[in-house]
This record gives structure tokens, C-alpha cells and sequence, in this order.
């Protein structure tokens, strides 16, 4: 019997039509790189290209006449008859299957990934199927190495975390001994020490605050990654004016005008959402311009599945060589004198955008004002909004 005796219909069938002249059903069935295979519906191989023959490793003779089960691993040849079977049934007339990944078998007994696609042919003859198979070793292989990958960065990640949050904790009680004794020197030896000797201490408890305030900011920062608190459907302009609330005073005594547009309802940790408009308002006022009262715009845009938000200020910006380096913890570019605060705000905002599977950037004009975005997914579609 011909491997191609299937493939042998009429001229209107076996010819396609080309810029110069026709080709043959044959020729591109053998042109194929993937394993192709005409079958009948129980199963049997009436034809096979070339390919079939290298992947598989058994010459067209071996597998014309044959079950398509031998092209399978053991327990994958039956589940591929029995869901062709199923499959056929259900779909009387046309049936295209979708890939489905097996284990094949060569003739040297090895098995391998395959990914198959089944499809029924319009054959005048009777009903008759093709089969093509693709030897997939590699792209499981590709896939196997990001798996690794992934669990191990999220490995090293976690022992980070673990130890950001340990050493920020333990070195709490250290520092309280270094501060409480400083203090009690101080008070015990009052009048024995000099000016000198007092503004030396004056800075090393200045130096222990600043370290009490960065391993607090640190710690908080860690439990970000800890805190696995439920995502609710929260209406972003409760949390926004929330937020607002905490920062009463500082929009008081700034004379801030503060302007909050519809924000839409969103899917995310609260708590974790609240710190995020504070700690970007926040900003806004705390680095305002030197002439004029903050005015700080919050508003939110759709754009594509998720929500962009942004918050605009006024302020003193940011030069443009520092952008990129903002959201870097403990990274500031102004003295701990002139404005207080340890640089754990952006990188906390940027920890809680992504782990809302979202970004946060920024853009700004120095000595005109700074523009913060940030991406939020929305809210699965068609669910009742309600406020969390
Ligand atoms: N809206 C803004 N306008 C101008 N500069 C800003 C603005 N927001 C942040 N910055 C700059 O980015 C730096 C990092 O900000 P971040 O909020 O992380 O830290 P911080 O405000 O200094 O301290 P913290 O937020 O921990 O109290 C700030 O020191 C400031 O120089
Ligand atoms: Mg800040």
C-alpha cells in the first residue's frame, strides 16, 4: 500500500492553485516540519509525511496499516482513542481539534513532549482524519527552566524578606540599650561633663532616633510582603479621602488645595491602598515649591484592564537624573533637616502597586511640579460593585 494512498484524491482536491501553476496536496503535506498523519476515525494510519518519519523514527512502511496508538507513550495511546472518540461524537460534522499535549513515543522506545491537533477532512470519500504532531522537548524544557527560575527568585526573595524583617526586629533592642543608656549618661554625669562632651551626646541620641525611625520605616516596609490581607472591592475615592484625612494637618497649615477627581471602584488591600495616596499627597505637600501653596490634582483614567491613576503637584520637582531612583528605599535627595523622613515612602508605594499587579513611575519638571502614575487592575468585570 502507498504511504500516500489516502492523499490521492482528485485532481480538484489534491491541487492548489499558485502564482506559477498548481501544487500538489502531496508536496505540501511532506514540506510540513510537524509529523503529519491521515487516519481513519478508529484510529488506523492510511498516510504519514516525512517528518513523521524523522520524529518518530519509523520508515512510512511501519506505520501505514497501523494504530496511531503507537505513536504514544503507554496510558496516553488509549486516552488519545478514547478523547477522538469522544471528541468525534460530539462533533458530528466538522471537528477541529485544539492542540493537546500527549507523551510520544519514538521507535527507540524513548518518549518525548508532543502536542497534537487533530482535524476531520473534507474527504468525498468518507470521513477521514488528520493528525498533526509536533515534537515539543524543547519548549517544555524552556518552560521547565522559567519554572526553576521563577521558584528560585521567589526562594531568594522570601530569605530577603525574611531577613529584612528579622534584622530590622532584632536590631530594635540593641538600639533601645544604646539610646536608654546614652540618656541615663547624660542625665547621671550632667554636671561633670563638658559642652563639648554634652553636644556629643546630643548626637549620638540624634544618630539613634534617625536609626529608631529607618529600622521602624524598614520593619513596616517588610510587612508589607507579609501581610497577605484580603483584596476587597474598595471604592477609591473613600480610601483617597481617607488618606486626606490623616493629612488634614499638613494641608492646613500648607494652605493646600487638594482636588480629587471620580476615581472608579478597585479590587485591592486597603490598608495598603490607604498608605499609597498618603504617602504620594503626602509628598506633594511636603516637597511644595518655596513660592506658592501646593495644589495637587488626583485623578483616574481607564486604560486597557486596569486603571491609571495619577497625582500631579506643583511642587519643587525632581531633577530628571533622580527619576529612576526615587522609588529606591532609603534613597532621598534632600537633608533629614529640611524635610524629615527616611526615603521608605516611594519604595513602599512601589511594593504596594506591584504587589497589585500594577507599575508606578513618575515624571517631573524641576522647579514646576512632579506627576506620579500608577496602575491598578479594575475590578473583575460584571460584579455588583459595593463598597468594602
Ligand atoms: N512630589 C514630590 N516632589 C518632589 N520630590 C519628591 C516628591 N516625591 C518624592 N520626592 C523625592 O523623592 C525622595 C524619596 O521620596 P520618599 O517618599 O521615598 O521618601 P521621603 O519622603 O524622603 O521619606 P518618607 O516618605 O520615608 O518619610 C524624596 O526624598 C524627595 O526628594
Ligand atoms: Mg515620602
Amino acid at each position: 500500500m502507498s504511504p500516500y494512498e489516502g492523499l490521492e484524491a482528485d485532481r480538484e482536491h489534491s491541487e492548489i492553485a499558485a502564482p506559477r501553476g498548481t501544487l500538489s496536496a502531496r508536496a505540501l503535506f511532506d514540506a510540513l516540519a510537524d509529523a503529519a498523519f491521515v487516519f481513519t476515525p478508529a484510529g488506523i494510519i492510511q498516510a504519514c509525511n516525512f517528518a513523521a518519519e524523522r520524529i518518530f523514527g519509523h520508515s512510512a512502511n511501519e506505520l501505514v496499516g497501523r494504530s496511531m496508538c503507537l505513536l504514544f507513550a503507554d496510558g496516553d495511546a488509549e486516552s488519545f482513542l478514547y478523547q477522538l472518540q469522544n471528541d468525534l461524537h460530539a462533533h458530528q460534522t466538522h471537528y477541529t481539534g485544539t492542540p493537546r499535549e500527549l507523551r510520544g513515543r519514538r521507535k527507540t522506545g524513548e518518549t518525548f513532549a508532543l502536542e497534537i491537533t487533530v482535524t476531520t477532512l473534507r474527504d468525498p470519500d468518507g470521513e477521514r482524519l488528520l493528525g498533526i504532531a509536533r515534537d515539543i522537548t524543547e519548549r517544555h524544557a524552556a518552560q521547565e527552566q522559567i519554572r526553576a527560575q521563577n521558584a528560585r527568585l521567589q526562594r531568594a526573595n522570601q530569605e530577603l524578606e525574611q531577613f529584612t524583617y528579622v534584622a530590622s526586629h532584632d536590631l530594635q533592642e540593641p538600639l533601645r540599650m544604646v539610646s536608654s543608656f546614652t540618656e541615663l549618661f547624660a542625665r547621671r554625669y550632667q554636671g561633670i561633663i563638658d559642652d563639648t562632651g554634652r553636644e556629643f551626646i546630643g548626637y549620638a541620641l540624634d544618630g539613634a532616633k534617625r536609626m529608631k525611625l529607618l529600622i521602624n520605616d524598614l520593619l513596616e516596609y517588610s510587612r508589607l510582603s507579609h501581610d497577605t490581607g484580603v483584596h476587597s472591592k474598595i471604592d477609591a475615592n473613600r480610601v483617597c479621602d481617607d488618606a486626606l484625612k490623616t493629612l488634614a494637618l499638613a494641608v492646613r497649615d500648607s494652605g493646600a488645595e487638594v482636588e480629587v477627581g471620580k476615581l472608579p471602584a478597585i479590587t485591592g488591600h486597603r490598608a495598603q491602598l490607604r498608605v499609597l495616596f498618603h504617602q504620594l499627597i503626602g509628598n506633594a505637600i511636603k516637597y511644595q515649591a518655596a513660592d506658592r501653596p501646593p495644589r495637587i490634582e488626583v485623578n483616574a483614567l481607564r486604560d486597557g484592564n486596569a486603571w491609571h491613576f495619577r497625582v500631579k503637584d506643583n511642587g519643587m520637582g525632581i531633577p530628571e537624573e533622580f527619576l529612576g531612583r526615587i522609588f529606591h528605599i532609603f534613597h532621598r535627595l534632600h537633608r533629614e533637616r529640611r524635610f524629615p523622613g527616611t526615603g521608605v515612602g516611594l519604595a513602599m508605594c512601589k511594593r504596594i502597586v506591584e504587589l497589585h499587579g500594577g507599575t508606578i513611575w513618575a515624571e517631573s519638571v524641576r522647579g514646576e511640579g512632579s506627576l506620579f502614575h500608577f496602575t491598578l487592575a479594575d475590578r473583575p468585570p460584571h460584579e455588583p460593585f459595593f463598597s468594602a
